[in-house]
């Protein structure tokens, strides 16, 4: 690609970015292009929003084309713009191996992994990361958790390394990686009149009213889904939120029942305030998945992630489904409410 300089003489592209670009301009565009706002990405490297610009301004004249169009309040990459993008992680991803190879010859190996997990994740996510940190002292996590909805925008818009999720759905251009099984199961106060009653039909369980987590949510889906399979109306919601820590406080305080994943269980063990009900239809079993765009060339830290989490995710979904297991069969004593949950 050549552009005209002010002499009207035909330069390289590849010149003008090599004299003209710095690294700050490429790395506040990339900001810019992935959180599709400026004040996101000024929020995000600390800067004055007339500083974003002013870069953004310097390196779309060295390039010679406008490189975002503005309709309204949103901001979209051009074509060049993409093209630019698209190098711009590359450099990146360039630079960050270069560190951590370069950690690696002497003999330390360092970097920064960028997860995001989807909200019921959380649970699992941090022992994953336990244990890979302690293998590797010199890698550092930055750790994202938010709704099934907003991970996937996340995906199709490469803002990590590697996500963990649901089943992904059909057309989302992924490569996935089971993890472990996420069982999603009916829970309620010890002391809730459906507590330690055998065999509860979805009918009975739609008699009382549910505590859930906000549409987007994939436990809700996952709910609603199993529901409409039995021709069945949605439940009553007397409260939507989006903590999975929430939701328990909520249903320990009587508010209703919820479905959440076992998983959120696992801190409380078998004496916590919340029972796992004896529901048809459940356990919901849904299975998590570590993933990354397809086609996306991994960080040498994403990679060993990955490496790590295949030969040892058996081992701790082995170690995580005995946990649960007591969790689920753990006795309810309607008379035996506890007040505290651990583990908030
Ligand atoms: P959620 O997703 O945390 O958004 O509810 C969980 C799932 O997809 O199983």
């Amino acid at each position: 690609m050549t552009k005209q300089n002010q002499k009207g003489a035909r330069v390289s592209l590849a010149g003008a970015l090599a004299r003209h670009t710095t690294l700050r301009q490429l790395q506040v565009f990339e900001a810019v292009a992935r959180l599709g706002s400026f004040t996101r990405a000024a929020e995000e490297l600390y800067l004055a929003q007339p500083t974003v610009s002013m870069q953004l301004k310097k390196l779309a004249d060295t390039v010679g084309m406008p490189l975002f169009v503005q309709t309204g309040i949103r901001i979209q990459l051009t074509d060049t713009g993409r093209d630019v993008y698209t190098a711009c992680q590359e450099v990146f991803r360039a630079m960050a191996d270069l560190e951590v190879k370069v950690a690696d010859l002497k003999g330390v190996r360092r970097g920064r992994l960028r997860l995001a997990v989807i909200t019921s994740a959380k649970y699992l996510a941090p022992h994953l990361l336990g244990q890979f940190g302690r293998l590797h002292p010199g890698i550092d996590f930055s750790l994202k958790v938010t709704n099934r909805e907003r991970l996937l925008e996340r995906i199709a818009n490469h803002e990590d390394d590697l996500y963990v999720l649901g089943e992904p759905p059909p057309g989302l251009e992924v490569e996935a990686h089971p993890l472990v099984p996420n069982p999603l199961v009916v829970m309620a106060s010890r002391d809730h009149p459906l507590a330690g009653e055998h065999n509860i039909s979805l009918k009975r369980l739609l008699e009382v009213p549910f505590v859930l987590r906000e549409s987007g949510s994939g436990t809700r889906d996952a709910l609603f889904r199993l529901l409409e399979e039995h021709g069945l109306q949605t439940p009553i919601v007397r409260m939507e939120l989006s903590s999975n820590e929430s939701i328990k406080q909520a249903i320990v305080a009587g508010l209703g029942i919820t479905v959440l994943s076992l998983h959120s269980l696992a801190l409380e063990g078998t004496n916590g305030p919340i029972a796992v009900l004896d529901a048809q239809g459940f356990p919901i079993q849904r299975h998590w998945y570590l993933a990354h765009s397809r086609g996306q060339k991994l960080s040498v830290v994403a990679q060993t992630f990955l490496d790590f989490v295949r030969q040892e995710g058996p081992h701790i979904a082995e170690e995580l489904d005995r946990k649960l297991a007591e969790v689920r069969a753990a006795p309810v004593s309607r008379t035996e409410k506890k007040s505290n949950i651990t583990g908030l």
